[in-house]
């Protein structure tokens, strides 16, 4: 037997563990593994080598993806997506591993529906997508965050300061609303949830009133920007728009100062929340999902993504996995809001 693998869309921290789980199930059972560069575009462009096992050693602890990664879209053209098709075949695949958040395996389910044997495992520090319970990489993104708001909440008190920390997040407001609930921040902005600037802040000036002389408030980049004008913005190879350039954390500070005469600064983490080490946890996901999938070759369950449900690794369909967006329940919205005091 003879597999590929690759990593596409935005890189996260447990990338390399799912590789190195993937390489070594596979060697075990005596299989080829061959490590495709920059996601789609390896295979579009037939850029690969085979994996071995000095490539692997080292890397559970390391962040990034030792593939490479790209948001290219082989959808986007019927000849890129022709080019993938050739590329399997030429290099003489038995199955693909795709490994990736919606973007990167709703291909993989399209090149499943045209008959390549493809199987998914999910990536993506959002942790938005449905059918499994968690992602890796959302554990170290979430961990940096709770980080980097402790940080701010020092320099906060002492400068008697709001401090806003804008968090990435695309479609929803997973690492915002855990970053919020487990660095005790005094609010939160997620995309589900229309932001009440106003309300927000009469609260902040409840907690000047008693005595409190700063306030924490996380924003996701995903959320409605106040007075947002409706102007063109980038979009990246799957359509959509390039986030961090709404500057959403700085808008949403203006809008406080404003509002309360405070002392109001924003800080956006961006990229520093995708990168570092793993986490325990995200490594040992990591590593659960990877070896599911070689499992799931073994077994022959293609267009199938390995999702971990309760404490079990399973085999879902991954059409079901990319086409509806995980999004943050208002009960969990609510929970977090009970300790804004
Ligand atoms: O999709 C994951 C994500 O981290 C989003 O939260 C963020 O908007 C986007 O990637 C940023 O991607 P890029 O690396 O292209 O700037």
């Amino acid at each position: 037997m003879r597999i590929g693998v690759l990593t596409g869309g935005g890189d996260c921290p447990g990338l390399n563990p799912a590789i190195r789980a993937v390489y070594i199930s596979a060697t075990e059972r005596g299989w080829e593994v061959f490590g495709f560069r920059d996601g789609w575009r390896g295979l579009r462009d037939g850029d690969a080598a085979p994996l071995k096992l000095e490539d692997v050693e080292g890397i559970i602890s390391r962040g990034g993806t030792i593939l490479g990664s790209s948001r290219t879209n082989p959808m986007k053209s019927a000849e890129d997506l022709q080019q993938c098709k050739e590329h399997f075949r030429g290099f003489q695949l038995d199955a693909l591993v795709a490994i990736g958040g919606d973007d990167t395996l709703s291909v993989a389910a399209r090149l499943s529906d045209d008959g390549l044997p493809c199987v998914g495992i999910p990536k993506t520090m959002d942790n938005d997508l449905s059918n499994t319970d968690y992602t890796f990489g959302f554990d170290t993104a979430v961990t940096v965050a709770v980080d980097a708001l402790e940080r701010l909440r020092d320099t906060a008190r002492s400068h008697h300061r709001v401090m806003v920390l804008e968090v990435m997040g695309r479609h929803a407001g997973w690492v915002a609303w855990m970053t919020a609930l487990a660095g005790g921040a005094d609010w939160v902005l997620i995309p589900e949830v229309e932001p009440d600037l106003h309300e927000l802040a009469e609260h902040v000036n409840r907690l000047y009133a008693r005595g409190h002389t700063y306030a924490l408030v996380v924003a996701s980049e995903g959320i409605t920007v106040p007075e947002e004008v409706d102007e063109e913005r980038a979009v990246d190879a799957f359509g959509h728009v390039v986030l961090r350039e709404r500057n959403v954390g700085q808008a949403v500070a203006k809008e406080i100062h404003r509002l309360t005469g405070f002392e109001t600064r924003h800080a956006v983490i961006g990229h520093i929340q995708r990168g570092g080490p793993p986490t325990i946890f995200d490594r040992v996901l990591a590593t659960r999902v990877g070896v599911k999938a070689v499992e799931m070759i073994e077994d022959g369950d293609f267009g199938m993504m390995a999702a971990v449900q309760g404490n079990a690794t399973v085999a879902v369909d991954i059409h079901q996995a990319c086409g509806v967006t995980k999004t943050v329940p208002l009960a969990l919205y609510h929970l977090a809001q009970t300790f804004f005091r």
